[in-house]
């Protein structure tokens, strides 16, 4: 069943639990329409209250939105402020610094609970370590760590001192996290020795060895690697430094480096439809509002909150919601470093239960997984753990299906919690399309309506607005805080893919199509338009799986393209053609596998192609461009229905329906 024809038959509405919304932060929809019209009377007003009532400035900002740079916008630009002292400093000074501000529960069930005081100090000493190694306001410091308190500290002691930290996440492949270092111009790599995943250590700074002697980023000097697992490394004396010598006799205090609203907070590569992956640059001031107050509205943040994201700090997720939004509120969340399926499926569930999770926040491949095992094992279904702690359910990254989203509902949440379907990006720095637990009648498979602020629409392919009920695309028409400023290095290619001339290069193009309901205005996200593939909630371009293909000596040429699948969403398929015959039977499985494995290596694991298809040519119209469609149509083993007449050799179409 696609997912438009699921969503057409689960028409129930849920709506808000009356409690929730006597306590909500948006109580009802009365309030919510409220905001939305205090945001469309003053723009700028509504924000700027926002922002004094959610952020501690240093030096109050007296302008807020400066459009006359457009689509460079820039936000409360004459505002200072730092993350880090937003983050820790103000609770501690509020006296709250014995609350706890993470949970940390380590791949093997070990529980480390950790402070405001205890984080705040760490902080700053590693703060203080990074700069007695010259690291300074405007440098870029490369993060590539497991999920670990270290890694909240390395990302705040940027933020205190106002390096620009890009993190890369611990699957990315030695030639991956080169490019990034190159790119972004890193002058010292955060790294650990090992990463624990599922029982099993992977050895992340051998791969950030790899990554260095690849070259193109001699401009790192120091690499500073936390030591979780005491596994053998490689050490270069001079370079090389173990955190937590660099940390030992650093005081616990570090004046925060108090920055313009503007200045670059971090810069996190993502896929794009063409080229490389482009690092999306982030504001400190817009971004940090965001996530707070993101924090406030969709999980209706309460001080005695416990909250869990299970989202890795490699990705926006973890960044909006793991070390800035929980921390600038306040808030005490869980930080887990493992999987979900170890030792058992029911880790999840087990977490939620030991910790008294109240609002907790997962993307839909996870469940959609954890379905399929529940259902295999009555030990590891959510039912049998005591998940009545729970009051809010959250998903993020890809279209839930209304199937999972039941499911969830019932037997994670009880029929009690309201589920956020959040549709954001990279690129949006927080939420933009969610519905809000205490306001919006939930329907599944939808993400509802934009939140107060945020100018959502659907258009068609020259930017005029689409009548409801027909599908489009999804743009934002007016900036929004917490926006990409810009892609680092490449402003022109930021112009062209964000505010492209086609759509008259005022609207904020998101690159996925959509439909709002004749009704209710209600938004359904269909996916991308473009050539991004969303693997299991991942980004991945088609373009950078096709280069990584033809880098192997063996490849001619290379396209793919993505599959629905039940558990991931989409699924990598590759057309392959090889310089050698066609390979078939015991030697197309192995090739396939080399190619995997090659794919792995050039990007990292979570791009591998879950289906290789040999041909012995691809099928490409006379100007020699391919056939997308008609791959996308044998990928899924449909019957071809569009004109084949030009194929210069038809029989390969039954070549490439095969899989290795
Ligand atoms: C998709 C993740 C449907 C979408 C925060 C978007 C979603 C891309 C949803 C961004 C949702 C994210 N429903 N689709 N609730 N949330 N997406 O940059 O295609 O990793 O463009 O950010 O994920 O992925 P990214």
């Amino acid at each position: 069943m696609s997912a438009i024809e699921s969503v057409l038959q689960e028409r129930r509405v849920f709506p808000p639990p009356a409690a929730m919304t006597a306590s909500a932060s948006v109580p009802g929809m009365d309030a919510y329409l409220a905001l939305v019209a205090e945001a469309e009377r003053d723009y700028e007003g509504f924000w700027a209250r926002l922002a004094r009532e959610t952020l501690t400035w240093k030096t109050p900002f007296t302008k807020v939105l400066d459009e006359s740079n457009a689509p460079f916008y820039t936000w409360f630009e004459d505002g200072e402020l730092n993350a880090s002292y937003n983050s820790l400093d103000r609770h501690v000074e509020a006296g709250n610094g014995e609350r706890v501000a993470v949970i940390f529960e380590a791949d093997d069930g070990a529980v480390t609970p950790v402070t405001y005081s205890d984080l705040l100090g760490r902080v700053c000493r590693f703060a203080n370590a990074l700069k007695k190694r010259g690291i300074k306001k405007g440098d870029r410091v490369v993060i590539y760590m497991p999920m670990s308190i270290e890694g909240i500290v390395a990302m705040q002691a940027c933020a205190r001192i106002g390096a620009t930290h890009s993190v890369v996440f611990g699957g990315f492949s030695s030639k991956s996290l080169n490019e990034r270092l190159v790119d972004v111009g890193a002058t010292a790599l955060v790294t650990s020795d090992e990463q624990m995943r599922g029982g099993k250590a992977l050895p992340l700074k051998s791969i950030a060895d790899e990554a260095l002697a690849m070259g193109g980023c001699e401009a790192v000097k120091s690499v500073i690697v936390y030591r979780r697992t005491g596994g053998k490394v490689a050490w270069d004396e001079g370079r090389d430094l173990w955190m937590h010598e660099v940390v030992a006799n650093e005081p616990d205090t570090c004046v925060p480096e108090w920055v313009g609203a503007e200045h670059p907070l971090f810069i996190l590569y993502t896929s794009g439809s063409t080229g490389k992956p482009k690092g999306v640059q982030h504001s400190t001031g817009g971004f940090l509002l965001w996530a707070a107050q993101t924090m406030k509205w969709t999980f209706d943040w309460k001080p005695t909150d416990i909250f869990w994201c299970t989202a890795d700090i490699g990705w926006i997720t973890g960044h909006s919601y793991i070390t800035y939004g929980p921390l600038a509120m306040g808030g005490t969340q869980v930080v887990f470093e493992g999987v979900p399926t170890y030792p058992n499926a029911g880790r999840f569930w087990d977490m939620i239960a030991r910790h008294k999770v109240n609002v907790f926040y997962t993307a839909p491949t996870a469940i959609r997984s954890l379905i399929k095992a529940a259902e295999a094992d009555a030990k590891v279904h959510p039912k049998s753990y005591d998940l009545s702690s729970l009051r809010i359910l959250g998903t993020v990254g890809e279209p839930i299906n209304p199937e999972a989203w039941v499911w969830y509902h019932e037997n994670v949440g009880g029929a009690r919690c309201p589920i956020v379907d959040t549709w954001w990006q990279t690129e949006t720095g927080g939420h933009m399309i969610t519905p809000l637990p205490g306001a919006t009648p939930l329907v599944p498979g939808s993400c509802t309506l934009p939140l107060p602020g945020i100018t959502a629409a659907i258009v068609d392919e020259t930017g005029q607005d689409v009548p409801n009920g027909q599908g489009g695309i999804l743009v934002v028409k007016r900036p929004w805080p917490s926006m990409i400023r810009t892609i680092w290095g490449d402003p022109e290619r930021f112009k062209k893919s964000y505010y492209p001339e086609e759509l008259g290069g005022k609207l904020y193009l998101a690159g996925d199509g959509s439909v709002r309901d004749k009704e209710t205005g209600y938004f359904t996200i269909m996916g991308r338009i473009d050539d991004v593939l969303n693997v299991s909630g991942h980004r991945l371009g088609t373009m950078e799986i096709e280069s990584a293909l033809v880098a192997n000596p063996l490849v001619a040429e290379a396209a793919v393209v993505g599959r629905p699948d039940d558990t991931t969403g989409e699924a990598v398929v590759a057309f392959v053609v090889l310089k050698r015959a066609r390979p078939q039977g015991d030697e197309a499985v192995k090739l396939a596998n080399e190619l995997r494995a090659w794919v792995g290596k050039e990007i990292g694991p979570i791009a591998k192609p879950k289906d290789i298809r040999f041909g012995e040519n691809l099928p490409k119209t006379r100007s020699g461009k391919i056939m997308r469609r008609l791959l996308r149509s044998l990928a899924k083993g449909e019957a071809i229905t569009q004109d084949v007449s030009t194929l210069e050799n038809p029989a390969i179409l039954e070549q490439l329906g095969e899989s290795a």
